[in-house]
C-alpha cells in the first residue's frame, strides 16, 4: 500500500466507528487490537486509511497513550497497521491478502450447480414480441453502412425522454448508446483517468468496475459504507483528501448492498463533487428494480449536471443478452466518447437497438411485471435465511436484486468453498472489496425462482454447519466456534 494513496480517519470518526470498543470493561489494549481489526475486516476501515496520531487518538477514547501504542504494535505484528517515523499509521491487509479475487467472473453454468453468485435476472417474457416488431421494422433501417457510433437516434430519443419523465430535462444528443453499463464505464474511464489516478469507490463495490479500473491501470480509493448507506462526511473527506480524479457511485440499489442513497445525501455528495471539480460516475443500472412503492430520489445528475456521468443498462430491467447501456452527459463530453469510442469499437448493434427502442415503449407495465416478480422472490429468500441459517443478519432492500448477508464472523471466503461443496456458487464478501477484507459478508441474489432460492439456501446452511465444524483456522481469521 503507498501510503500517499491514503486519507486519514479524524480521532472522533474513528471512535465513533468504534463505539463501545471496550464492552464495558476496562479498557485494554487486546480489546482495542480486538475491534479495530474487526473494523478493518468488515471493510469500515479501509486500506490505506491514514490512523490519528497515537496522542490524538489516545485523547478521543479517554485512553492511555501506551494502550493505543500496544494496540498498534499488535496490529503491526499481524499486518493490519503499516507506520513510518514522520509518516505516521495507515491500515493494512496482512500479506497475500490484499489482492481480492474480484471481478471478471462468469463461471459456466453446469446444470447441477445452483448460480448463486451472478444476481442477474432472465429475459423479461415480452422480449420474443420485440423481436419480433423490431424486425418489422428492420427493413427501413437496415439501409446505408449501418455504423452509428452515438446509436440509433430513435433508441437515443427514448432514453432522453425516460430521464426528462424523471425530472432531468435531456437531449437525444446527451445520450451515447453503449454495448452495456460496463462498456459505458469503462469508455468513460479511458478518457479520463490516466494511469496511476485514484477512483473513488464505495466499500463494497461491483467487482467488474474495480476490474475496469484497474484495467487503466488506475487505482481505487475505498470508501466504506455505513450502516444502510453512504456516511457524507466519509465521501467529503476522501473527495478532497484522496484527491481521486473520478468517483464511481451507485446511488439507486446499489450493488451489493441494496442501499437507496437519499436525496439530501444526493445533494450533499453533489455540492462536494463540484466544490472539488471530481467527475462522478453515476451507475444507475439498478434504477428500475425498485422494489417499495416510495420511488427514487430525483437522478444525481440533477444536483451536479456539470459533474456527473450517468451511466445506464438494459440488463437488469429487461435483458442482459441484449448487451445495450448507454451515457447521458454534457453533450461536449458525449462527443469526446465518441472519439475516444472509435479506438475501441465502432457501434453498437443495430438490431439490438430496435429490439430495446420496442421495449421501451412498453416498459412501465413490463417493469411492474418484473418488479413483482422480484418482490416474491426477495420475500422468499428473506424467508428461506430466516429460517434455515438465523444468525445471519442483513437489511431487507427495497431494490436491487441481492441481500448482503453479516455473517457475523470473518468466514465469508470459507463458506463459498464449502458451498461449492454442497452445489452452490456463492460470492463472498471479499470479491465486492476493493483490497481484501469483508471477509463477514456474503451477498445472497434473489433473481432465481423461489423454489430453486429455497434449494440453495439450504445447501447453504449445510456448508455453514461444515464451516463450523472443520475447525481449520486461517490465522488471519478467527476461530470459529
Ligand atoms: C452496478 C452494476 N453496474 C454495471 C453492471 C453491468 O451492466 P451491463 O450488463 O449493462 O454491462 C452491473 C451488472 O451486474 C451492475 O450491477
Amino acid at each position: 500500500m503507498v501510503q500517499s494513496e491514503s486519507v486519514r480517519v479524524r480521532g472522533h470518526k474513528l471512535a465513533q466507528l468504534l463505539g463501545t470498543w471496550s464492552a464495558g470493561q476496562r479498557p485494554s489494549s487486546g480489546a482495542l487490537h480486538s475491534a479495530l481489526r474487526q473494523l478493518i475486516l468488515d471493510g469500515r476501515l479501509a486500506p490505506g486509511t491514514r490512523l490519528p496520531a497515537e496522542r490524538e487518538f489516545a485523547d478521543v477514547l479517554g485512553a492511555s497513550r501506551t494502550l493505543v501504542a500496544s494496540a498498534l504494535e499488535s496490529l503491526r505484528e499481524d499486518g493490519f497497521v503499516a507506520s513510518r517515523r514522520g509518516a505516521g499509521s495507515w491500515v493494512t491487509l496482512p500479506e497475500g491478502r490484499s489482492a481480492a479475487a474480484t471481478g471478471g467472473w462468469f463461471p459456466p453454468e453446469d446444470g447441477e450447480t445452483i448460480n448463486f453468485a451472478q444476481a442477474i435476472p432472465g429475459p423479461v417474457p415480452e422480449l420474443t414480441n420485440a423481436v419480433d416488431a423490431a424486425r418489422a421494422r428492420f427493413a427501413e433501417q437496415a439501409t446505408g453502412h449501418g455504423y452509428q457510433l452515438h446509436g440509433l437516434p430513435a433508441l437515443r430519443e427514448r432514453i432522453a425522454e425516460r430521464f426528462t419523465r424523471r425530472g432531468l430535462p435531456t437531449g437525444e444528443q446527451q445520450i451515447l448508446i453503449t454495448n452495456g453499463a460496463q462498456h459505458a464505464f469503462a469508455l468513460a474511464l479511458r478518457l479520463l483517468v490516466s494511469p496511476g489516478e485514484r477512483v473513488l469507490v464505495e466499500h463494497p463495490t461491483y467487482p467488474n468496475a474495480l476490474e475496469a479500473i484497474r484495467a487503466v491501470h488506475a487505482t481505487p480509493l475505498p470508501v466504506p459504507m455505513a450502516d444502510g448507506g453512504w456516511d457524507p462526511e466519509l465521501v467529503e473527506a476522501t473527495l478532497s483528501q484522496g484527491s481521486p480524479r473520478m468517483a464511481y457511485l451507485v446511488p439507486d440499489f446499489q450493488n451489493p448492498t441494496g442501499a437507496l442513497m437519499s436525496g439530501p445525501v444526493r445533494g450533499r455528495i453533489a455540492a462536494a463533487l463540484r466544490r472539488t471539480r471530481t467527475t462522478a460516475v453515476v451507475d444507475e443500472t439498478l434504477v428500475d428494480i425498485d422494489l417499495s412503492s416510495d420511488g427514487v430520489p430525483p437522478p444525481m445528475a440533477g444536483f451536479a449536471e456539470n459533474q456527473v456521468i450517468t451511466v445506464g443498462s438494459a440488463s437488469k430491467s429487461f435483458w442482459g443478452g441484449l448487451r445495450l447501456g448507454w451515457i447521458r452527459a454534457p453533450e461536449e463530453f458525449v462527443q469526446r466518447l465518441v472519439h475516444g469510442r472509435a479506438a475501441v469499437d465502432l457501434g453498437s448493434p443495430v438490431f439490438e437497438q430496435l429490439v430495446l427502442s420496442e421495449i421501451l415503449d412498453g416498459a412501465d407495465s413490463l417493469l411492474r411485471s418484473r418488479r413483482a416478480e422480484l418482490v416474491e422472490r426477495r420475500d422468499g429468500l428473506v424467508a428461506a435465511v430466516r429460517e434455515m441459517c438465523p444468525q445471519w443478519k442483513f437489511r431487507v432492500p427495497d431494490g436491487g436484486l441481492s441481500l448482503w448477508c453479516d455473517l457475523g464472523r470473518p468466514v465469508g471466503s470459507r463458506l463459498a468453498v464449502a458451498a461449492e461443496q454442497h452445489g452452490v456458487r456463492l460470492a463472498p464478501g471479499a470479491r465486492f472489496a476493493a483490497r481484501g477484507a469483508l471477509e463477514r459478508y456474503a451477498r445472497l441474489p434473489y433473481t432465481l425462482p423461489v423454489e430453486r432460492l429455497r434449494a440453495a439456501v439450504s445447501k447453504l446452511a449445510l456448508a455453514w454447519e461444515a464451516v463450523h465444524d472443520t475447525g481449520v483456522v486461517d490465522p488471519w481469521q478467527e476461530p470459529v466456534t
